[in-house]
């Protein structure tokens, strides 16, 4: 038994030795050809490694800790639910209080026409009850053959094998027999990247309309289910959509009775300046997806959101079936629940949504100010308190680099040796921010300068 705690060094061994990290090199990592990284504490934005190292986390850790870290009245109030009432399951109409105020202030600030939360853990299994749900209601309605899942290029639902598989990158794909059926990947509103620069925001959006339009026919439409989509793409490499790409691509859905799913894991509870993406966008889905911004990540809780359309034909299912049989061990824990009350109402207090809003839209402004104009970089774009800086080999004629070059990861770990984290996105030359919602203005500055100066120092050596 480890009564003691270790010394640095025994720690780094056992990380090295026993602990099977989540999208790492494995090999590089257990033979310690990569600096491992053990954080300690952090408070506001700040994060502190056990070397007494401090970085600015402008991606609020897998933009999830939208709140900041270090906020005692989430951990009071995890403490005090432990006391009261560990656990309790939500099986058979059980439940506890905080789950149920949760269900209740999460509907109170969902966009208008949704109904009822079913809550789970993470992002990845709240799209696995989304697909589950949109199978069973077209066998309630008696369409069987109505089971197709449309996602889009870029997009990223989870890791799991079906959400893996609406997941449309490919590092997420190889080596897994992944994507499976019945899920179908479009095109994605990457706008940056559309095929034709000569076409505006509103001619690219009509073009993936008619894309997704074409897949429906193709396939026919009477096997599309859904449609699922993150209101802006996130670890696709944060593109916030063009303009009227949600409304052409509504119009399609409508057309041919197809389910929307808004993938809110990272836009809901204020990432965009607005309570959720769909609200910012004009976007009405059937299904919302929610985790991350729902506890601040002071717990691992996520949710669905369903809409009152889709809850009468859930009603009726189990009215002629019996009950759903869907559901987790910790469906609705109440030590997580209790973090995202608490979490949900320092939002409010701290008015952090509008603070993303304001101070992400400066964030972006001073982005493109300090490097729009540099010759690796071929785009700054952003959304809220959502931004990122793509590069490119040459930026008149959009010649992206060889992958072997890394140059994402390189501008990330020279930004990280100027104490800003930002993320190099999985897939191109991206480097991501999404910090907490709470960044001021001079926190902004701090990662812009960073970004400037890891942008020439790469820009330099290449
Ligand atoms: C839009 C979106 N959906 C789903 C997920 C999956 O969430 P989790 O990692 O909690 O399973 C993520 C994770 O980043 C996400 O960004």
């Amino acid at each position: 038994m480890l009564n003691t705690p270790p010394l640095d060094n025994e720690l780094n061994a056992w990380d090295r030795d026993h602990f099977f990290h989540p999208s790492t090199d494995m090999g590089q990592h257990a033979r310690g050809d990569t600096p491992n990284r053990i954080i300690r504490e952090a408070e506001g934005v700040y994060i502190v490694d056990r070397e007494g190292k401090r970085s600015l986390d402008g991606f609020a850790g897998l933009y999830c800790v939208n709140i900041g870290y270090g906020r005692k009245e989430i951990s009071d109030a995890i403490a005090a639910q432990a006391a009261e009432l560990p656990y309790y399951h939500a099986y058979a109409g059980h439940g506890s209080e905080p789950s149920i105020r949760l269900a209740k202030m999460v509907i109170d600030r969902a966009p208008q026409g949704m109904s009822r939360v079913f809550f789970g853990l993470s992002g990845s299994d709240a799209n696995e009850t989304n697909l589950k749900l949109v199978w069973y209601i077209n066998n309630v309605l008696g369409r069987p053959e109505k089971k197709k899942i449309i996602s889009r290029w870029r997009g990223y639902h989870g890791s799991g094998v079906m959400t893996g598989s609406l997941t449309g990158l490919a590092a997420f794909h190889n080596l897994f027999d992944l994507p499976k059926p019945p899920v179908v990947h479009t095109e994605a509103p990457y706008f940056y990247r559309r095929p034709d620069r000569s076409m505006d925001e509103a001619a690219f959006s009509r073009l993936c309309a008619e894309k997704l339009e074409e897949m429906i026919l193709a396939e026919g439409p009477d096997t599309i289910a859904a449609f699922i989509g993150e209101p802006v793409l996130g670890t696709g490499g944060i593109v916030p959509p063009p303009a009227g790409y949600w409304q052409a691509i509504q119009a399609v859905l409508q057309k041919y009775d197809i389910l929307l799913i808004a993938d809110e894991v990272v836009t809901g509870f204020g990432r965009l300046g607005s309570m959720f993406g769909s609200d910012h966008y004009g976007i009405k889905p059937d299904l919302i997806t929610i985790a991350k911004g729902l506890t601040s990540a002071y717990a691992p809780l996520s949710g669905v959101i369903v809409s009152e359309k889709v809850w009468r034909i859930l009603e009726k299912g189990s009215d002629s079936y019996g009950s759903i049989g869907h559901g987790w061990t910790y469906s609705s824990h109440p030590l997580c629940t209790a973090a995202g009350v608490a979490n949900l109402d320092y939002l409010d207090r701290h008015d952090l949504v509008r603070n993303a809003g304001e101070v992400g839209a400066y964030l972006k402004q001073t982005l493109v100010d300090a490097v729009a104009h540099h010759p690796m970089v071929g785009d700054v774009r952003g959304e809220g308190m959502l931004a990122a800086v793509e590069f490119v080999r040459d930026r008149d004629d959009r010649v992206f680099f060889d992958a072997s070059e890394k140059v994402g990861i390189r501008v990330a770990a020279a930004l990280l040796r100027r104490g800003v984290i930002g993320r190099a996105m999985p897939q191109g030359d991206i480097l991501g921010f999404a910090p907490p919602l709470c960044l001021t203005r001079e926190e902004a500055d701090t990662i812009v300068a960073a970004v400037k100066g890891a942008v020439d120092e790469v820009g330099a050596s290449l």
